[in-house]
């Protein structure tokens, strides 16, 4: 892996370095875009291989309109967090995790994807030309966006003769408006995010596009968000529209697991170490909505989430209330822990965080 110096000569002698400090109110990032200087693109053809990756300067790209994203969908896209630490230097958190999800998702989606170590690299280089947009140490972070298309032109449906990766970053606070407080969610019993057989288990943009109804029709009402249940029985948690679920009862958290309709979250793999690490039993299992309202704890997860609270649920016109409210005790301690880590404020002793 090239090393930070290698990574920031590389940027310094292609570009001129954007110098300067940014003027942000840094003490009000939600999660919107704010342009930043440099996005990275890297192109390949029909040999599969991704090749002359660079730095360009962030805006607009040139896309046809036949191009297999834009007609078909066929797309996937990552999240991954880079924070400054109080000497100034970068974390990022288990970015190979990112790569490897990408080329599994790219592997559903008959895709070529660019390898683990230029994936990485391409992350590293891209948050370096972009550190200034990296929030002081307690102000937020840097969301990375990698994304892969399929940007050659097709008209017939066929996976497309040309793929873009391309790496664009904004500097982001918490994702929900409610900020650090409990959300509230209402569980969906119309609309699904997945099914069996499906792509829900990999991070493709459709799966996002179709649950914005839900979502819609949900933020109308007043809630944070939707629970999705499975499409065939209609009984067992699934997930959020943009994270993870995750109930406590007593000493024992359980998720739902992994069976291809549920995204592979990357904190929520990460939670369920740190949980297991500090003596919780964690269940990877199918959860009815008669647990979820039955549970002392629940909570969500996800990259641009992080460990969010959960104050209520309704299900069926019924709203139940966790823990007064509040945020619950255990979501309370992972938060901490996992954000320590994330932050490098403790010691990793995970080999979890990658120091630029
Ligand atoms: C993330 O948490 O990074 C995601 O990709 C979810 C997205 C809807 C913001």
């Amino acid at each position: 892996a090239p090393s930070a110096t290698r990574c920031e000569a590389a940027v310094a002698s292609t570009y001129q370095e954007t110098s300067g400090t940014v003027d942000l109110d840094w003490d009000n990032l939600g999660f919107g875009l704010v342009p930043t200087d440099f996005m990275y693109v890297m192109k390949c053809s029909s040999d599969g291989k991704f090749t002359g990756g660079e730095l360009k300067h962030f805006g607009p790209i040139e896309l046809s309109p036949s191009s297999g994203v834009l007609n078909y969908g066929q797309g996937l896209f990552e999240g991954l967090k880079a924070y400054r630490k109080e000497d100034g230097s970068i974390l990022l958190f288990r970015p190979e995790e990112n790569a490897l999800r990408l080329r599994m998702g790219a592997e559903r989606m008959c895709m070529p994807a660019p390898t683990v170590q230029q994936f990485v690299d391409a992350v590293k280089l891209t948050v370096l030309a972009n550190r200034r947009w990296v929030p002081p140490t307690g102000k937020g972070s840097l969301y990375i966006r990698p994304l892969l298309m399929g940007s050659g032109a097709v008209l017939g449906l066929a996976p497309a003769p040309e793929y873009t990766f391309l790496i664009f970053v904004s500097p982001v606070g918490t994702y929900f408006k409610e900020g650090l407080a409990p959300i509230n969610l209402i569980v969906e019993h119309d609309f699904h995010r997945a099914t069996r057989g499906g792509t829900g288990g990999v991070k493709t943009i459709g799966n996002y596009a179709s649950v914005l109804k839900a979502q819609k029709i949900a933020k109308e009402k007043g809630y944070s968000d939707v629970l999705y249940l499975d499409s065939v029985e209609k009984k067992y948690l699934e997930e959020v529209s943009s994270c993870n679920i995750f109930i406590v009862k007593g000493n024992v958290i359980s998720t739902p697991a992994l069976k291809g309709t549920i995204l592979p979250g990357i904190t929520r793999k990460s939670i369920i170490d740190v949980a297991r690490g500090h003596g919780f039993e964690v269940r990877e299992q199918l959860i009815s909505v008669e647990e979820l309202l039955e549970a002392d704890e629940v909570f969500c997860t996800g990259t641009a989430v992080v460990v969010s609270p959960v104050g209520s649920i309704t299900y069926r016109g019924k709203r139940v209330a966790y823990g007064n409210c509040g945020v619950g005790v255990v979501s309370k301690q992972l938060y901490s822990i996992i954000t320590s880590l994330q932050m490098g404020l403790v010691e990793d002793t995970m080999g979890w965080t990658v120091r630029l």
